[in-house]
């Protein structure tokens, strides 16, 4: 195992280098849905890791998401984002990483059932940092051993999501966004999923949720998470799944909270009432009348 981690630390410093020159010498985008970008730095990066891995590893399957689908009945499987946050790095805003996470496949699982995530790496090219974990091995941060934080309460807690860029409209998160802020410290939505679960894993924030990510998304960061000591589950408390689209992780302190929240939430219950735009004018109209 530590060979496969040491492997994938090289692979995604390597990727994440050529990101780098990419982001600096600016990128031709493309739409592959209504707001969904690509890049070519998202398919370079991709056909880089997918030759380093075939390399280091002939027999591994490789599921990437520009496209790559190899050796699936294999006993390993390599989950890979090229590149998360392409939205971030065709815009020029920093912050984007690239991410491998090895999947364990016992003999005779179901095509739909889920291995045992064994190794993951995160790397944002930026800041030069490496989020690494292997199975039983703890996480380190470069090399240096991260764990979740010590919060108690959500109120007291820096939490993170994202939203989809595709089907916006179907997806609810809006909402639980609105809520989450008011009970925070604060709700970032940085663009990058994958970097929001390293973040949760190194303790600077106590959790993050969001609906409909795929599996290269989540499988390095889930095992972050778990490795720091933290607790990766569904919006019901039940336990993940690569394919369940609905990722909730935080520091464990909070979760039963969150949990609580996200049922409360889904029964309509408990919602924290905010001026509608309409009802604000109003009120801003009779101010201003008022003052004049
Ligand atoms: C996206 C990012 C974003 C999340 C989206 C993902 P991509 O990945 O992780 O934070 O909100 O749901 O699709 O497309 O940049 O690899
Ligand atoms: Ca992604
Ligand atoms: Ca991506």
């Amino acid at each position: 195992m530590a060979e496969f981690l040491s492997t994938a630390e090289a692979i995604a410093r390597e990727a994440g280098a050529l990101l780098r020159e990419f982001y600096h010498r600016g990128v031709r985008t493309e739409y592959k849905g209504d707001v969904d970008l690509v890049t070519e730095a998202d398919r370079a990066s991709e056909a880089l890791i997918g030759e380093r891995l075939r390399a280091a590893f002939p027999n591994h399957g490789i599921y990437g998401e520009e496209g790559t689908r190899e050796g699936l009945n294999g006993e390993f499987r390599w989950y890979v984002d090229p590149l998360d946050g392409t939205t971030n790095f065709a815009h020029g805003f920093p912050s984007f990483c690239v991410l491998l996470g090895c999947e364990h496949r016992a003999a005779g699982l179901a095509a739909n059932e889920d291995g045992q995530m064994i190794a993951g790496v995160t790397y944002d090219p930026l800041r030069d940092e490496m989020f690494s974990a292997a199975l039983g091995k703890g996480a380190t941060l470069n090399g240096e051993p991260i764990h979740v934080s010590r919060t108690r309460s959500l109120d007291e807690s820096l939490i993170a999501t994202g939203f989809p860029s595709k089907k916006r409209h179907e997806s609810p998160n809006v909402h639980f966004y609105q809520e989450f802020t008011l009970r925070s410290h604060g709700v970032r939505r940085a663009g990058s999923a994958a970097l929001d679960l390293a973040f949760v894993a190194s303790g600077r924030l106590e959790a993050f949720w969001e609906f409909n990510l795929n599996p290269w998304d989540t499988a390095a960061g889930i095992l972050l998470v778990e490795e720091a000591g933290g607790r990766v589950g569904d919006f019901s408390g039940g336990p993940f799944q690569l394919n369940s689209k609905e990722v909730l992780v935080s520091n464990g302190l909070i979760h039963e909270e969150l949990v609580v929240l996200f049922k409360d939430m889904f029964a309509g219950r408990d919602l924290s009432p905010i001026p509608t735009p309409q009802e604000f004018a109003q009120r801003r109209a009779e101010r201003a009348a008022t003052a004049g």
